[in-house]
């Protein structure tokens, strides 16, 4: 599987399993499929009440603790210092794991808030406890602010990206500061099937041997944005890893780039409201 590097030289793999919408069974099912199938990165969050089902297929799965990469979230109820730090420790114990790789704020609160939070994650990075630290749904003035006062800067900032929403802006903004950006909903999440019937993209597929899934998430990976496509379905799981044998040339990319609208399809970060 190819890596990327982040600001602190910890390794990330370049794609991963999301498992949003992924249930008991069905999400224990899904990670345990991913991991015998070569993914080694897992995205959870305790908002989406699965972390016990995850961590028991990571566990289950007979591969090195070490070799996997495993991702969850603070949901916004427990922004605070206390409260984030009680919540890392309540994943963890769901989870089944003593150490995170990455840990994120899953979406911003208000500026103050934010920076209390963040003062807890960096703790816990010093303290060992998690490997790298960052944010989700920030968009630039989350970013200026925390900046301001973090001793360390976020090696994550994991957002809606997709053909559709492309956020080559954030992204350049993120880059410069050594921030690396993840798709989250890289397949348009439950519009996925107005996506992939997109004719650019069907095109674009056709013409490279694969699927209008795998082409989209081609042009994540080409862009260093480590797309994390969500499926319990086997063959999908399998089809969705399958991304790294193909490249994209510049005539596709100008094709692709010309996808992008700004369609959003998760709430804007500064109206979502608990
Ligand atoms: N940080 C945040 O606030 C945030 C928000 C949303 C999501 N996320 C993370 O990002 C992950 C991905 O986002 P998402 O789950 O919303 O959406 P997504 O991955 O864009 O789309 C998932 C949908 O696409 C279907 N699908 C997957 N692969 C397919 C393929 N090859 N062909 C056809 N259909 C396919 C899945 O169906 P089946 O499962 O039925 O196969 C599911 O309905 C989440 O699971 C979560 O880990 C984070």
């Amino acid at each position: 599987m190819k890596k990327l590097v982040l600001n602190n030289n910890v390794e990330i793999p370049a794609l991963g399993l999301g498992t949003f919408r992924s249930e008991g069974e069905g999400a224990y099912k899904a990670v345990l499929h991913a991991l015998k199938s070569g993914y080694r990165l897992i995205d959870t969050a305790a908002a989406y009440g699965n972390e016990e089902a995850v961590g028991r297929a990571i566990r289950d799965a007979g591969i090195p603790r070490e070799d996997i990469f495993v991702t969850t979230k603070l949901w916004k109820a427990d922004l605070g210092y206390m409260s984030a730090k009680r919540a890392f420790h309540a994943s963890l114990k769901r989870l089944g794991l003593d150490y995170l790789d990455l840990y994120l704020i899953h979406w911003p609160g208000d500026h103050d808030e934010n920076k209390r939070s963040w003062r807890a994650l960096e703790d816990l990075y010093f303290e060992g406890a998690v490997r790298s630290i960052g944010v989700s749904n920030f968009s630039f003035h989350h970013l200026e602010h925390l900046l301001e006062d973090a001793e360390i800067v976020p090696q994550v900032n994991q957002v809606e990206t997709h053909l559709y929403l492309q956020n080559k802006k954030l992204q350049d903004f993120c880059m410069a500061n050594g921030i690396h950006l993840e798709a989250y909903a890289p397949l348009l999440s439950k519009d996925v099937k107005t996506l992939l019937s997109d004719e650019t993209l069907g095109k674009t597929a056709e013409k490279h041997n694969k699927t209008p899934a795998q082409t989209a998430l081609r042009f994540l990976v080409e862009n260093e944005i480590v797309p994390l496509p969500k499926s319990v379905t086997p063959s999908r799981i399998e089809e969705n890893l399958n991304v790294f044998d193909f490249e994209l040339e510049k005539e596709d990319f100008d094709a692709l780039r010309q996808l992008n609208r700004g369609k959003k399809t998760f709430p804007d970060p500064d109206n979502f409201l608990v």
